[in-house]
């Protein structure tokens, strides 16, 4: 039994996609493809029952590799999961709607619409075979189907970045903003992990690399190399995906991680009969994780902060790339840990940078705050703004969250170690 440690359940409910992105498997996968196929809705209810009975599951969420909303039954799943009381989420491309009336009515905790443009033109390079004016019109419909249904899911536009679509990030703002949505800037990445490491290795074994990859690499505005030369410095050897998230494909069956694609090489094996704890072991041993954490890449799929920014603008302006005030000084661009932001349900990092704007010692305590360092903050709000300090009655319900943001954070910097 795992009592109180906590997982994040990653569940495909679809194993294949509509479009063919070319910074993701769909779009740029040499050789055989992974099952495609519909997870079923008698075995998600067998998994959450058994995980439930094993960890504390913090959330569920329906995609990894495939479009969600290709699922005829998207709403039931979703109902499955949060009649255990654990919120679940969801991401698409939003190309489609499915059934959005009932899907709303089933009222998932986030829904996280994935753009690249707000210009077809734009779009279409790196959300390959997708229609703006039909996501666009899909969004539109989105935000009224929340509205009909009185659903309080929250609606996330993730915006990802490249060299080449940053002139449209602005206007993809407003129109997802007028919408009443959230909205997110992120560096898109080269995805999956067996890619960026054959990249970085140049070693074709972990997978076959196309020109065409080579020129996705080259338009990601955050640059791999780079990158990875920065989280070398700082690299860790645990996993936060490893060590607290289980990513199972449509079939039940548990792979090493959400950013793995191939799963002949790293299938762990079927979730229904492995207790949690062996399928933990099993993967504390796997090859591809020493790889993956000797490049930092562990680290890399989860966090983007000031330094990264730095980079990334950097690479923008050596490329005379276009783009608007708002990336170059950072406006848009909010420290994230990707992937973990909506853990918090009201926003616990609003909420702490709230309390802060109003207390002069936290602002000459942890002046570096207003630069987006929030390491030290969140150290404080774990250890005395959750327990002591007269805010604890607004923070103390986030501890926990600021407790991983915290953690996560220091982390990446080894200077806080
Ligand atoms: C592979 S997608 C699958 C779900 C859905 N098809 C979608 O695109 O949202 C899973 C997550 O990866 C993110 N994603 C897609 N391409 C990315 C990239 N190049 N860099 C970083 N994240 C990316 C998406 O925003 C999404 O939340
Ligand atoms: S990123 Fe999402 S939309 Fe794009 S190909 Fe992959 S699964 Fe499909
Ligand atoms: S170390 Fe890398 S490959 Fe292993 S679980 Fe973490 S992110 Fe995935």
């Amino acid at each position: 039994m795992q009592g109180e440690l906590n997982f994040l359940f990653t569940v495909e409910a679809v194993g294949f996609c509509n479009l063919e992105c070319p910074s993701c498997p769909n779009g740029n996968w040499i050789g055989e493809r992974n099952p495609r196929g519909f997870l079923q809705p008698s075995l998600l209810a067998k998994i959450m029952e058994k995980a439930r009975s094993e960890c504390n599951v913090t959330g569920v969420c329906l995609f990894n590799w495939g479009e969600p909303l290709l699922h005829p039954k998207l709403p039931e799943l979703v109902a499955i999961v949060q009649n255990y009381d654990v919120p679940c989420f969801l991401s698409s491309n939003l190309n489609l709607l499915g059934n959005i009336n009932a899907l709303m009515e089933a009222n998932p905790h986030t829904f996280i619409i994935s753009v690249s443009g707000f210009k077809q033109a734009t779009y279409n390079n790196t959300h390959k075979g997708g229609n703006v004016e039909r996501l666009k019109k899909n969004m539109v419909a989105l935000a009224e189907a929340r509205l009909r249904a009185g659903s309080t899911t929250r609606i996330q536009v993730r915006y990802l970045l490249y060299l080449t679509n940053l002139q449209d990030v602005v206007e993809m703002k407003r129109f997802a903003t007028d919408l009443g949505f959230e909205f997110q800037a992120i560096w898109a990445w080269m995805m999956p992990l067996e890619k960026v490491i054959a990249y970085l290795n140049d070693d074709p074994n972990e997978a076959k690399l196309s020109y065409e990859d080579l020129l996705t690499i080259k338009n990601l505005a955050l640059p791999v190399k780079e990158t990875v030369r920065i989280f070398q410095q700082y690299r860790i050897r645990s996993c936060i995906m490893r060590d607290e998230h289980v990513t199972l494909d449509y079939m039940g069956n548990v792979q090493l991680c959400c950013m793995i694609y191939d799963a002949k090489r790293f299938t762990i094996g079927p979730y229904l009969s492995i207790p949690l704890t062996d399928i933990q072991e099993r993967k504390q041993t796997n090859y591809m994780c020493e790889r993956c954490m000797d490049k930092g890449l562990n680290v890399y799929c989860v966090y983007q902060g000031p330094e990264l920014n730095r980079l990334a603008i950097e690479n923008i302006l050596r490329h005379d790339a276009k783009a608007p005030g708002e990336v170059l000084n950072q406006e848009i661009l909010k420290p994230t840990i990707v992937g973990m932001d909506w853990l918090s349900k009201d926003d616990a990092l609003k909420v702490l940078l709230d309390v802060y704007k109003y207390r002069k010692d936290l602002k000459s305590a942890f002046p570096e705050v207003a630069d987006g360092e929030y390491r030290r903050l969140m150290k404080w709000a774990y250890t005395s703004g959750t327990t002591i300090d007269t805010a604890k009655p607004y923070l103390r319900k986030f501890r926990n969250w600021y407790r991983k943001a915290w953690i996560k954070d220091i982390l990446t910097r080894p200077s806080a170690r």
